[in-house]
């Protein structure tokens, strides 16, 4: 019997179960893992274990909120992003407490930086930030999450124009990561 991270735990404030959030973290890794072998940028060796706990804090988070914090979560992100709604209504966001974690951990602190910006990564721009916010965002193609994708569009192209990523070299991202996952998903059922 495999023991997966978020099993047992309410995650539906963020609009997950379990089993969707650990499927978002292996196609996130697999995405990243897709640009790393298709030259993008040089993300550095930390580059797939960042993709892996980029969304950690959710795991944090949904043990200590409170049934006013979920309902509040659960509303809806009112034309803000759903990281500026988390933060809002938390007074910190689930990105910022993967950093906090990761560090504890004394995880290197190109990785802490990473999952810190993963949704924000012009404000530290760095390969690995931008490298983590694009396979993000494919992840939520393949998911149908088209609110979050509109809410964050302008942060894939500020990622894509950074790391000089045309829109043919993201499809073919697109398209080869999803072959590719198909496999990881076999691997990690
Ligand atoms: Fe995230
Ligand atoms: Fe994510």
């Amino acid at each position: 019997m495999s023991v997966r991270p978020g099993q047992g735990l309410d995650l539906s404030a963020f609009g997950l179960t379990p089993e969707t959030y650990w499927s978002h973290c292996v196609t996130v890794l697999t995405f990243a893992e897709e640009m790393a072998s298709k030259k993008v940028a040089r993300f550095g060796e930390n580059f797939s274990t960042a993709a892996l706990l980029h969304d950690f804090g959710k795991l944090v988070l949904s043990e200590h909120l409170t049934p006013e914090h979920r309902e509040l979560l659960r509303q809806g992100t009112s034309g803000c992003s759903m990281v500026e709604h988390e933060s809002r209504v938390l007074s910190v966001n689930h990105a910022e407490v993967t950093a906090v974690v990761t560090q504890s951990w004394d995880l290197p602190e190109d990785l802490v930086k990473a999952v810190q910006y993963h949704h924000s990564p012009a404000e530290f721009d760095h390969p690995m930030c931008h490298g983590l916010n694009i396979p993000n965002q494919l992840a939520w193609r393949l998911e149908s999450r088209a609110a979050q994708l509109e809410q964050e569009s302008e942060s894939l192209a500020v990622s894509m124009s950074a790391l000089g990523m045309t829109s043919e070299k993201l499809n073919s991202v697109l398209h080869d990561g999803s072959v590719r996952l198909e496999e990881t998903m076999e691997i990690y059922s």
